[in-house]
């Protein structure tokens, strides 16, 4: 009896969280990424150029929060805010933007490469291990060894995106826009403030190779 009562109610709170929640439809969503997208995130996520970042396999949750931070005028720095009307997204609806993330989370990710000329080790080092005497904390405790993110679970934290792959250009922009308080995460910032750009090209280096 006891148990019947608890299956219902799981039951009943599964069918609660469906409602509100109902599941992104992929195939709405590589339309959406085919019309609106791809002409700078490249089809299935992968961009080719630096200053665009690399969706392909970026966890959506986290996908989502920055598309509707981009709608709502939350996100302005860099490009963003050209994006925001060129781009279409100030039109988009929540279950569109649901779907275009959902698209984008599910395609495989293309591994960049690490420049050999550009302090490879330096940023090796501080992906793994961080800097202990700067209090600078290795990057792979949150992002994951293979730079593939986490999703945040029951915390405040969303999600720690995924890094692998990623354009140096675009990791370092983010960097700087964090220390400069640009853009708002306590997390983030405190780390970037401790950081020089030469230790920021150097990370930035190695996560365009690491996969
Ligand atoms: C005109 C080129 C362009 C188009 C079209 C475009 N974007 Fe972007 N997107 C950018 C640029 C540039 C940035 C980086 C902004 C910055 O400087 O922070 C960005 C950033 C993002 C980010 C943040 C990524 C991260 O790792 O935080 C997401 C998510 C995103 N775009 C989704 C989309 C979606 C979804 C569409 C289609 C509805 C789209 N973009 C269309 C250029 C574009
Ligand atoms: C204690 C956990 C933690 C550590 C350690 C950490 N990060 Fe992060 N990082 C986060 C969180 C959380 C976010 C998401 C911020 C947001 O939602 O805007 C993030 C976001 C980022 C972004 C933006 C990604 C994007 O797609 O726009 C970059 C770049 C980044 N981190 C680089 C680093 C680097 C480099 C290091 C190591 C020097 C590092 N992080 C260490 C938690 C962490």
């Amino acid at each position: 009896m006891k148990r019947m009562t608890l299956l219902t109610l799981s039951v009943l709170a599964a069918g609660v969280v469906g409602a509100a929640q109902p599941k992104a439809d992929v195939a709405k969503g590589k339309e959406i990424a085919n019309n609106l997208c791809a002409s700078c995130h490249n089809i299935d996520g992968n961009s080719g150029i630096a200053s665009y970042p690399r969706l392909a396999a970026q966890l959506p949750n986290y996908i989502e929060r920055q598309v509707h931070d981009i709608k709502d005028g939350k996100r302005a720095w860099g490009q963003a805010a050209a994006m925001r009307v060129s781009a279409g997204i100030s039109t988009l609806t929540p279950e569109q933007i649901r779907d275009v993330s959902a698209y984008f989370a599910s395609q495989a990710p293309k591994p960049g490469e690490t420049n050999p000329k550009e302090n490879p080790e330096l940023g090796a080092k501080i992906y793994r291990g961080g800097i202990a005497e700067k209090k600078i904390p290795a990057c792979m405790s949150c992002h994951g060894p293979n730079g593939a993110g986490m999703p945040g679970g029951g915390t405040a934290i969303l999600a720690f995106p995924r890094l692998g792959g990623q354009h140096k250009g675009y990791i370092v922009e983010q960097m700087k826009a964090f220390q400069s308080g640009q853009r708002e995460n306590s997390i983030m910032a405190d780390i970037a403030k401790r950081m020089t750009e030469e230790e920021m090209n150097a990370v930035g280096n190695f996560i365009q190779g690491l996969h």
